[in-house]
């Protein structure tokens, strides 16, 4: 573990995450939000985040994989599909991380054929420096520089999705 130093701690985001439960609810009114987690970096960001959002929320999950080490392959790939039709909901996608966009962009154009009345974007991290397409992020937990990150979902190949804490990979 010592290859990784915190960098946000958790405290940090659990205030952050109350933050954008009650901001997205104010946004939303009355409506019924399904938050679509992307697997798996997603799962604890998800799992704060819906505890955050008072009123109807529901859950689905996409899996999508498009990385191998720290480098994007820029080819993305669905490994599970949503349970549910979309159409006529209103759409959270639920991220980890916006890094080139590459990933976004392919799950809203997936997405938006599926006709849901609407569809936006949660990410815990936005490193923006980044970017190679323009997608939209509507609620951002924290803009980061380019820097590799690990824990509270992220990975680096499956290894420290269980920390707590937002960490910075130092290398081996
Ligand atoms: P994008 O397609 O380049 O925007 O990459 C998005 C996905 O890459 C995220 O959902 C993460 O799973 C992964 N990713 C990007 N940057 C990092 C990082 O710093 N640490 C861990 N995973 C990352
Ligand atoms: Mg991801």
């Amino acid at each position: 573990m010592s290859q990784v130093e915190v960098f946000i701690d958790a405290e940090r985001i659990a205030a952050r995450v109350a933050e954008l439960g009650a901001q997205i609810r104010a946004d939303y009114g009355d409506k019924t939000i399904l938050c679509v987690g992307v697997l798996k970096g997603s799962i604890l960001f998800m799992s704060d985040l819906i505890r955050a959002i008072p009123g109807d929320v529901r859950c689905g999950f996409l899996g999508v994989s498009s990385y191998e080490g720290t480098e994007s392959t820029g080819i993305v790939r669905i490994t599970h599909d949503l349970r549910q039709p979309i159409e006529d909901c209103h759409v959270l996608v639920v991220e980890d991380i916006v890094d080139t966009g590459l990933t976004l962009e392919f799950l809203l154009q997936t997405l938006s054929v599926r006709k849901p009345a609407s569809i936006k974007v949660a990410s815990l991290l936005d490193k923006s420096a980044r970017r190679k397409v323009d997608v939209p992020v509507d609620y951002v937990g924290f803009p980061i520089e380019d820097r590799f990150v690990v824990g509270y979902g992220l990975d680096l190949d499956e290894q420290y999705r269980n920390l707590p804490y937002v960490g910075l990979f130092k290398g081996a």
